[in-house]
């Protein structure tokens, strides 16, 4: 109920504007932002890579409405390529059981590429990026983004697949076809994120009880560790990453024949933790001035989140 009411929020542009200029905002949005621009993205990629920690950077914005702002988010992105090109930071790592694993890459939302008015400009600017990040070494992960979208994304990925086969795809554990979509891209070379899945989904398209969910994980799992694909599995849940290594060890999977994934500012202690024991940890950072649906998803994923909002704002 409550998920839902946030999720709601996240769609409404009166709570978008009281939320963007409450004072409290500030401190909030940075646990888990970044920073605004190319160069705080850059410093906290070099934090973590410091850390031992791989990086997926995500250049915030979606529902992008005009060419001129899809443009731009293209250009942030080719900005940001280049300046961690610059870093010595796009150079893949040894292993990765036959793709390219860099240090850091950059996840995109085609949404904010222009995809909800325009799929092939949308598709266009997708691929200058991936070409920009195959020229460093490194790929490019597309993110998921609500049901209606998914067909289109996973169309846009097969095509740019042709072109750059280490471009990553999202797939969500709460949609009911995902199963299917998992043996779809269990394939050589074929990089799939697994996630819970984060937006209001209606219950014909999408499991509702947070144990389906899970279950539905586990399954989508076993596919993917089976599958010969490179599976990237991105959670928190102490549960699933259980799962996870006892299924790595059960299919015979090296450490650098998958990847864990978490987000910036969540659970950073057991990120580290992942790491030192051999795995390769892979932070969501995202960054930008457009945190608002972002932060919401955030909000409605844990209500301890939301009171640590609650103390933030008693505290001023
Ligand atoms: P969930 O939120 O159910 O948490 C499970 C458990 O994890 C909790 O019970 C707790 O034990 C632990 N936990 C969670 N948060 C914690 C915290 N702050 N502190 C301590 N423990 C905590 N979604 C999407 O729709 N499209 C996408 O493209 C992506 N991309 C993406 C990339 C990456 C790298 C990640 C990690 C996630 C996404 N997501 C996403 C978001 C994803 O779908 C999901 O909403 C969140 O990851 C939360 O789900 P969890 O699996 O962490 O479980």
């Amino acid at each position: 109920m409550l998920r839902s009411v946030i999720l709601a929020a996240a769609r409404s542009q009166k709570v978008e504007r009281l939320v963007e200029t409450a004072p409290v905002s500030r401190d909030v949005v940075k646990r888990f932002v970044a920073g605004s621009g190319t160069g705080e993205a850059l410093a906290a990629t070099r934090q973590l890579a410091d850390a031992g920690l791989c990086i997926t950077l995500d250049n915030l914005g979606e529902d992008t409405l005009t060419a001129e702002q899809a443009n731009a988010t293209k250009e942030a992105y080719l900005e940001l390529l280049a300046a961690l090109g610059h870093a010595g930071l796009t150079a893949p790592k040894e292993g990765g059981g036959g793709v390219t694993v860099a240090t850091a890459e950059v996840s995109l939302k085609l949404s904010a590429l222009g995809q909800a008015f325009d799929e092939q400009l949308a598709e266009k600017n997708a691929r200058e990026i991936c070409e920009a990040a195959a020229g460093l070494g490194t790929t490019v992960t597309l993110d998921m983004e609500d049901h209606t979208t998914t067909d289109s994304t996973l169309d846009i990925l097969s095509r740019l697949r042709r072109d750059h086969p280490g471009t990553g795809a999202v797939l969500q554990a709460y949609l009911r076809r995902t199963e299917g979509d998992c043996r779809e891209l269990a394939t050589a070379g074929s990089r799939v994120r697994l996630c819970k899945g984060a937006y209001k989904e209606p219950e014909h398209v999408a499991y509702q009880a947070p144990l389906e969910v899970d279950k539905s994980y586990v399954r989508c799992m076993n596919i993917l560790m089976a599958g010969e694909g490179y599976p990237m599995l991105a959670t928190h849940d102490p549960r699933l990453i259980a799962i996870a290594q006892d299924r790595a060890r059960w299919f015979d999977r090296a450490p650098d024949e998958f990847e864990f994934q978490m987000l910036y500012g969540i659970r950073p202690e057991e990120q580290t933790r992942l790491a030192r024991a051999g795995h390769t940890l892979r932070v969501y950072v995202p960054y930008g001035t457009e945190w608002y649906g972002y932060l919401m998803r955030r909000l409605a994923e844990r209500p301890a989140n939301l009171a640590f909002f609650g103390r933030a704002l008693i505290s001023k």
